[in-house]
């Protein structure tokens, strides 16, 4: 007996584009007792929906915009899961036109942060409101349970909550959403939240590496290492996911299946508008950018094959005497380190760009919504939380005590890690720019000094003095002499 509710009805909340995200995100909101109102350009899959899972609550189906719009209750609230870009203006415009003044739109893509505030503004003028929401936890998450980020007015907050809140993660009671702040916020969290998935899965490919190439571990056995890794501080669910597919057979050949997978990481851009922002925002990043490079490295398949017949020189390949299972036990600390490198400067840009955009963006509140639901979530976040909660204005999380305290254990497993690799000639592309950026981090005097001076010399940039207050500038073509501009 299908429960499709009767049009008399109204649906306390809508979903507009039933692809799979759509699709789940509707049959959670019906599943967790909403009424749904759902339309779809092409009306069979609003109906394939409604023939499969219609069963599951209640939902209104509709074959054309307006009276999809006419099925919702007021304020309307309506989200939008088509593709990103042109698509979701078109629906945009569509649904501004359709509905009335304090009706709320919701972006749930995963639009960039920029267009988010654009769309604000122009569906502001227009009297509706704009949520643009990050969702996270791919289908099963849309479907279970995922963490989402709202951002816009704080307004639309109050009416679409407790709608979020009935069908996002939970952990310990706590929903994982919350109001992120104004116009793009959202977005832009979701974004960074999806860099540093990026770095979190690069380093498991680097330790993945070290095991495989380093110490010739087969893929099963290091299935195993990554099974007992998960019941530690690396608890989380890349790690659970990379043991499951390190521990998986092709079903054709029974070969591990990674070794049939062609090494070649696809991107659908998140990672790299994250790299993008932070450079735009003079943030250093660089284990979320050198994951979004290695994925580029990865798919530059005829310059990686150009240079593996061209036989670049690999200079002298040390042998590695360590003990295999001292080895594996520093990976693991080097794994820990570089991961909490990247969400130290994931965190770092969240900051910049909340002062940049007047968001007023709570670090806290992300360690509590990301614990959830969401693919980068792990035990480590409520470490993070505590970081927060006790100094919210940490000049570095790295610089937490909890954290310092982890590092003074992971620091020479590190090094040995990078130097293990270095001489392996393996590439470790986010251990080692992460040690780099560490190591800057705590270095008293940067080359920067001698960069200035250049600077100076060509361009008569000038610079300061460690001594006295001013701007200088050496007479470099003359005699010499300093001058106080
Ligand atoms: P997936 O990758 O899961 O297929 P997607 O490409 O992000 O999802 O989004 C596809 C959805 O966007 C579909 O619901 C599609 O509608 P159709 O089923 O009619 O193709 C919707 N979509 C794409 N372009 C659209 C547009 N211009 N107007 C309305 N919906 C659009």
């Amino acid at each position: 007996m299908t429960q499709t509710a009767e049009k008399t009805d109204l649906a306390q909340i809508g979903v507009v584009g039933l692809a799979v995200m759509g699709s789940n995100l509707a049959r959670n909101f019906a599943r967790n007792g909403n009424t749904v109102a759902v339309y779809n350009r092409s009306p069979e899959k609003t109906r394939a929906l409604i023939s499969e899972h219609g069963d599951e609550g209640a939902f209104i189906p509709s074959e054309t915009v307006e009276d999809f719009v006419a099925s919702l209750e007021r304020p309307r609230k309506a989200i939008i899961m088509v593709q990103a870009g042109a698509a979701t203006d078109a629906v945009i415009n569509q649904l501004t036109e359709a509905m009335d003044e304090g009706d709320i739109i919701i972006d749930g893509g995963n639009a960039l942060f920029t267009d988010t505030i654009r769309r604000e503004k122009e569906v502001a003028a227009k009297g509706r409101h704009f949520v643009g929401a990050g969702i996270s936890g791919g289908e099963e998450g849309a479907l279970n349970g995922p963490s989402i980020m709202p951002g816009g007015p704080a307004e639309s907050w109050e009416t679409l909550g407790p709608i979020l809140e009935s069908i996002a993660a939970e952990v310990d009671g706590t929903p994982c959403v919350t109001h992120i702040g104004p116009d793009g916020a959202g977005h832009f969290v979701k974004m960074v939240h999806n860099g540093i998935e990026y770095a979190d899965m690069q380093v498991i490919g680097e330790a993945y590496q070290l095991l495989r190439y380093g110490v010739g571990m087969e893929p099963a056995e290091i299935a195993e290492v990554f099974r007992e890794w998960n019941a530690g501080d690396l608890d989380s669910y890349l790690i659970e996911i990379t043991a499951e597919v390190l521990a998986q057979k092709d079903p054709e050949t029974g070969a591990p299946l990674v070794d049939v997978i062609v090494d070649a990481a696809g991107q659908k851009g998140t990672g790299r508008w994250t790299a993008i922002s932070g450079l735009e925002l003079g943030v250093p990043i660089t284990g979320i950018a050198e994951s979004v490079f290695a994925r580029a490295l990865s798919s530059a398949t005829a310059q990686r094959a150009a240079a593996q017949e061209g036989q670049l020189p690999s200079g002298t390949i040390a042998e590695l005497n360590v003990d295999k299972a001292e080895f594996v036990e520093d990976v693991r600390r080097a794994l820990y380190a570089a991961k909490l490198i990247a969400y130290s400067q994931g965190f770092d840009e969240i900051k910049a760009g909340s002062e940049e955009f007047g968001w007023n963006v709570d670090p806290r509140d992300l360690a509590t919504i990301w614990r959830g639901g969401c693919i980068i979530r792990a035990k480590f976040l409520d470490r993070i939380r505590e970081a927060y909660d006790n100094n919210a204005d940490l000049p570095a999380l790295i610089l937490d005590p909890y954290f310092k305290g982890e590092l003074e254990n992971l620091i020479d497993p590190w090094r040995r890690v990078v130097v293990a690799a270095t001489q392996l000639g393996l590439p470790v592309p986010v251990f080692a720019s992460s040690l780099s950026y560490y190591d800057s981090l705590r270095a008293e005097r940067l080359p920067a000094a001698l960069i200035q001076g250049q600077r100076d010399f060509f361009g008569a940039h000038t610079f300061k003095r460690v001594d006295r207050e001013g701007t200088f500038h050496i007479e470099w073509s003359g005699d010499r002499s300093l001058t106080e501009m």
